[in-house]
This record gives structure tokens, C-alpha cells and sequence, in this order.
């Protein structure tokens, strides 16, 4: 059975999913390979300069950088192929087999930079501890909003910020590469985040809003959180850091009333 067919026979009565099933057509456009990235022809990391300390202590600082990244999409994986099981709608279900993959492919390209980069560093408990929340989540909508409304819309400026501090590398290529497939699984959130909340009772939307409120303090953690081989930079990179989390809480809060959510109850702990 071809797209164009599911789409057609899904139309009557299912308008309000024409949002998702054009994302999912995008989705499956924009898919690519791991061997498209550039191996061999560019480093993997910026290459260090300096005393071979100084370059030993700048091959940690990407290394951990790696890690983080890494960490974020094995959690995506266990998140959206949770989001393919639960998800109520076949529209739903036909965009998250897109993500499956996308998050799976992301998942392996870290797994071969991070290997020619030396190996992994320290994870963030912080992350974990988020991913938790979010996958024991109560309802589908609440999963919906945390995961691709708000993170995946985060994550976005964190890959231009890491490929404009790599150029020249397989590492810009990549960050370049997920800054176009986070867009795309955050798109599709706001479209599927939407349709859920057109019919979702005023409980349900309140406690997508007392899940925030759980979930935010545990954000700034994570926010603020330093692994060893960056705790150096970390004290010169506090301040620009709690600028960087209040916009991003903003942010969120923005999203929230731009799906109709009442905020008034947020409380934003910065
Ligand atoms: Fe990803
Ligand atoms: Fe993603």
C-alpha cells in the first residue's frame, strides 16, 4: 500500500491529521545514512593545538561533549519507539516509525564518532532521571509535549552551537544532519500535540501542567550539570548558562501557550 493511498482513504473524518502525515512524508524525504557522513575526509573532533596536555584536555572536553549527545538519543530511541507502541492514531503511528529510525541512525553515527574520537565519558544522571519522567509519564499528551514540543526544540540551538565550534569536521556534519531531524520530530509534536489537546479534558491539560512543574526543577540540574573534563570551562560558562536555561524556559512556556495550555500555574525555578 502506497502513502498517497493511506492518506487518501484516512481523509474522511481524519482532517485534523493532515498535519502529521505531511510531516511523515518530509520525515521519509529527509532520511540519510550514516555512511553519507564525511569519514576519512575530515577529522572526527577539532584537532587540538598546544602542548599534547593541553590537546589530551581538548580531545576530553568533545569526548564528554560526544557522551552527552550520545546519551540524548539511546534515551530518544527508548522514547519513540515507546511513543510508536502507545500512540493512539495510525497517523501517529505511521510518523513515529520515521523517528524510530531517525533516533536509531542518530544513536549509531554517535556510536562510530565517539569510537574514533577514543571512547566515552561520564553521563548525565540528570538526563536519565528526565527520560524517566517523561517515559512513565502518565498520558500520551504529557509525552508528547515533553519529548518533542520541549526538548527536541531545545536540543536544536545546543547543534548549531556544537557545529559552530567544530567546523570542518564529521562532527559539524552530524550536528548539521540533527539540527534538520530534530526540526522535523519537533514539527510533528506540535501537529500531533494539537490534535491530542483538541479533544483532551480540562484535567488532562492541567496535569500536563503539574507534570511540568515536576519536571522543571530536574531541568535546571540537568541544564547546569558538568562532567569532570568540562568542569574548568564550567565556572566561565556558569552565567552564559543560566541566561541560555531562562530562554530556554521561557521558551517552553511560550510553546505551552501557543497549544492553548493555561500557564498561569508554571513556576519557572530560575
Ligand atoms: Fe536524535
Ligand atoms: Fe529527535
Amino acid at each position: 500500500m502506497t502513502t498517497g493511498q493511506v492518506t487518501d482513504e484516512r481523509a474522511a473524518g481524519r482532517e485534523a491529521y493532515a498535519g502529521v502525515l505531511r510531516i511523515y512524508e518530509l520525515a521519509k524525504r529527509q532520511e540519510w545514512q550514516v555512511r553519507d557522513l564525511p569519514w576519512g575526509e575530515q577529522p572526527p573532533i577539532p584537532e587540538g593545538r598546544g602542548s599534547p596536555e593541553r590537546q589530551a584536555r581538548r580531545r576530553d572536553m568533545w569526548r564528554s561533549v560526544l557522551t552527552q549527545q550520545l546519551q540524548a538519543d539511546m534515551l530518544a530511541c527508548d522514547m519513540s519507539s515507546h511513543l510508536l507502541n502507545i500512540a493512539p492514531d495510525p497517523e501517529a503511528k505511521l510518523y513515529y516509525s520515521t523517528m524510530v529510525q531517525d533516533e536509531s541512525r542518530h544513536t549509531e553515527a554517535w556510536l562510530k564518532l565517539i569510537a574514533e574520537a577514543g571512547g566515552t565519558g561520564e553521563r548525565d544522571p540528570y538526563l536519565d532521571e528526565l527520560a524517566h519522567m517523561t517515559l512513565e509519564a502518565d498520558t500520551v499528551e504529557e509525552k508528547v509535549f515533553q519529548m518533542q514540543v520541549f526538548y527536541e526544540r531545545l536540543i536544536i540551538s545546543r547543534f548549531r552551537m556544537i557545529a559552530r565550534a567544530s567546523r570542518g569536521t564529521v562532527l559539524e556534519d552530524l550536528c548539521n544532519r540533527l539540527t534538520v531531524d530534530d526540526g522535523i520530530h519537533h514539527r510533528a509534536g506540535m501537529e500531533y500535540e494539537k490534535v491530542l489537546l483538541q479533544d483532551a479534558s480540562k484535567k488532562t491539560k492541567q496535569k500536563l501542567v503539574d507534570a511540568a512543574n515536576r519536571l522543571l526543577p530536574i531541568f535546571v540540574q540537568h541544564a547546569l550539570w558538568r562532567p569532570k573534563e568540562r568542569a574548568m570551562i564550567g565556572g566561565a560558562m556558569r552565567s552564559r548558562d543560566q541566561e541560555r536555561l531562562r530562554e530556554d524556559l521561557e521558551l517552553g512556556v511560550r510553546l505551552a501557550e501557543s497549544l492553548g495550555l493555561d500557564v498561569s500555574d508554571v513556576q519557572l525555578p530560575v
